[in-house]
């Protein structure tokens, strides 16, 4: 599904540079669920960046459901990423003025999916994240976690093969989380590829795999013993 090969992505700050990512080689399969862990500023956001094609690296390739992405066009990726890629935030980034049927439709008015079947298509993500009674609501109207919910309907209503989250349980309170995370496991089991940055063990467990960064490097790659289930 996933497969990088030797990325690396150098930031320079005056005189000096570093890399954020540090020769990174990385495969994720169809299916798999991933958790990505490490210090702060150790590269994880950075790596989710260049996976969700919201950013570039400065050498190495990245090859997405068998297309080779590193050298395509900015257009190339935004299209690329809106069939491919569910991505969502760790600080929601719902558009206020819009009621939440009208959040969870946008991605589709980009890939131009005819009014009626946005609709239903909108309608069914919200049913599938339990928000389907809250549709005309505002997102200062909900809850941090119903909003993250929202996200998620968002990022999954064009079908897309791989759902990213950078930290999406980092606003919420624990009860939220789990919930996220049940969102998470359901999604993965009906399929998708699921990859989440997170920095709390517990979240981790209950993905199926973990990946450890630092220093802009991979330094743990394991499968979870005991995984949480839900
Ligand atoms: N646009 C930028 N310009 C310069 N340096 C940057 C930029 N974005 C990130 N960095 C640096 O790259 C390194 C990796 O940042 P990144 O955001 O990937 O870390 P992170 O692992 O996600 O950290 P956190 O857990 O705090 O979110 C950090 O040292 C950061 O300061
Ligand atoms: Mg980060």
């Amino acid at each position: 599904m996933i497969e990088v090969n030797n990325l690396i992505k150098t930031y320079k700050s005056g005189e000096e540079s570093f890399n954020a990512l540090d020769d990174i080689s990385l495969k994720i399969d169809k299916g798999e669920f991933t958790a990505i862990m490490g210090p702060s500023g150790s590269g994880k956001s950075t790596l989710m960046n260049v996976l969700g094609c919201l950013d570039r690296v400065n050498s190495g390739k990245y090859t997405l459901n068998h297309k080779d992405v590193s050298n395509m066009t900015d257009g190339e990726l935004a299209t690329i990423r809106n069939k491919e890629i569910g991505f969502v935030f760790q600080a929601f980034n719902l558009l206020p003025r819009m009621n939440i049927l009208e959040n969870v439709e946008l991605p589709m008015t980009y890939s131009g999916v005819p009014f009626k079947t946005r609709r239903e298509r909108a309608m069914e993500a919200l049913e599938k994240v339990g928000l389907k009674d809250r549709v005309t609501h505002r997102p200062n109207e909900i809850s941090g976690g119903q909003k993250q919910r929202v996200a998620i309907a968002r990022a999954i209503v064009n079908r897309p093969n791989v759902i990213m989250a950078d930290e999406p349980t980092g606003n919420l309170d624990s009860k939220s989380s789990i919930e996220i995370m049940r969102i998470f496991q359901q999604l993965n089991d009906e399929g998708a590829t699921v990859i989440m940055v997170t920095h709390e063990p517990e979240i981790a467990q209950h993905c199926k795999r973990i990946v450890s960064f630092r220093d802009g490097k991979i330094v743990e790659d394991m499968q979870v013993q005991n995984r949480i289930l839900l």
